[in-house]
């Protein structure tokens, strides 16, 4: 068998040598440098079977900004063959995702119970919703499930409430959503992780207890539950949810343009096939909805709002959905800036931070914008790990520091928040 394959590989190699590798799906790295490429690289990006990894769209495409693009196999020369005719060079970023993809799906029913190494792997909707369960049933004292609502697939959308012992009355609160999107696999992670920590380290650790004592932690793990599915079994790049509206020939909204800030201006789309689609109305969606609908009721309590996302390494503060400034944008940029800083000390790692529109770029609809609107004046957005050496691919191996440098982010601005309220 070997021998045959051998033989096989020289005939290729003689005949036909460019031919031999096999073609794997890729992730390039493109930077186009005059207005004339980013149209070709727009073109690129929306007329073939590719997915753009960073930025969302193509609209957001620029002279000189770094384009991340996953090509299928099925693809590759096509895209290889339009960028060289135009002299835009591309670097290869991953070779082979499949081959990763495979890596980070593989063993992860290691028994919740016992094992800290659950904490280290991805996990299929499944054993989230298992987790949920047990740590519930494990640790009533501290765990409370709270059903918000379901997806639009019908599927239960749990947040966990986590509190300490401190029930003083006037107990305030902060919410952390993770899994917006689908393919953004750390961030449902990090919540995970993060409860963990939080069950193991209250009343070990000061910080994480102070913290719990001075507010109650509301975790919603997986908010877009159809899609994070929809990423294990059939299409590793999905990020909207997957909801069907009558007209529509795409399934999907994007759950983080269908808020009620600004919505559907500049920066989303109203087109159901794109990836920034924002609905057919503010709150279209039930994921979104739901959500919406918790923070609305707990509002007088809630100080601060958590909203987990990758890649790209950045701490965001609104406005995302206008270039105006949050009238306590000081305060925001100071708390972001200690975060970054902590960040930087304790993990080495650069995070970047400012107001979402200036940051990265105009993106109405957003949770943490219409968040502060309601009147949680201290609203975030986590970009985590990494910067695009594996984006939304990112190795397992790379889960505990992900998670304890945004960890070290959150205790800065739950501790600056508890300070000030
Ligand atoms: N990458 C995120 C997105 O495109 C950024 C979120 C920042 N906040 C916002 N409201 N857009 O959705
Ligand atoms: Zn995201």
């Amino acid at each position: 068998m070997r021998l045959l394959l051998i033989m096989c590989f020289w005939i290729c190699f003689l005949v036909e040598n460019h031919k031999c590798t096999p073609n794997h799906d890729q992730v390039f790295s493109i930077t186009a440098k005059t207005e004339e490429e980013v149209i070709i690289v727009r073109n690129v990006s929306s007329d073939y079977e590719t997915v753009l990894w960073q930025p969302a769209a193509p609209g957001y495409i620029k002279p000189n900004m770094e384009v991340h693009l996953f090509v299928p196999a099925s693809s590759l020369d096509t895209v290889k063959d339009l960028l060289s005719k135009h002299y835009i060079s591309h670097q290869i970023l991953l070779h082979n995702t499949q081959e990763l993809i495979e890596k980070q799906t593989q063993n992860t029913s290691t028994d919740p119970r016992s094992s800290v190494l659950y904490y280290e792997r991805y996990h299929p909707l499944e054993d989230i919703y298992h987790w949920i369960n047990k740590t519930t049933h494990d640790h009533p004292e501290m765990v409370e499930v709270i059903l918000i609502g379901s997806s639009f697939e019908k599927r239960p959308l749990f947040v966990l409430k986590l509190s300490g012992k401190g029930r003083s009355q006037s107990k305030r609160a902060m919410w952390i959503d993770c899994g917006i999107h689908a393919r953004e696999w750390i961030s449902p992670a990090f919540c995970i992780w993060f409860v963990h920590y939080a069950i193991t380290y209250y009343s070990k650790v000061p910080d994480i207890t102070e913290i719990l004592d001075s507010m109650d932690v509301y975790v919603l793990p997986v908010m877009n539950p159809d899609g994070y599915k929809y990423t294990w079994t059939t299409n590793r790049m999905w990020r909207k949810n997957r909801s069907w509206h009558p007209g529509n020939y795409c399934p999907g909204t994007d759950l983080n343009r269908n808020f009620d800030a600004n919505w559907c201006t500049e920066g989303s789309s109203s087109r159901a096939c794109d990836e920034t689609y924002c609905g057919l109305f503010p709150e279209s969606e039930p994921e979104s909805e739901a959500v919406a609908n918790f923070l609305r009721s707990h509002k007088q309590t809630l100080k601060l709002y958590l909203s987990i996302h990758s890649y790209s390494q950045m701490l965001l503060f609104p406005f995302s959905c206008t270039y105006q400034e949050a009238s306590n944008h000081d305060e925001l940029n100071e708390l972001a800036q200690e975060a970054a800083q902590n960040i930087r000390r304790y993990y080495r790692n650069n995070y970047r931070y400012g107001a979402g529109a200036k940051t990265i770029y105009l993106a109405p609809g957003g949770s943490d914008d219409w968040a502060y609107n309601l009147g949680i004046k201290y609203s975030f957005t986590f970009e985590l790990q990494d910067r695009g050496r594996y984006g939304f691919l990112l190795p397992p191996e790379f889960i505990p520091k992900a998670c304890k440098e945004a960890l070290t982010g959150l205790k800065t601005i739950a501790l600056g928040v508890i300070k000030k309220t």
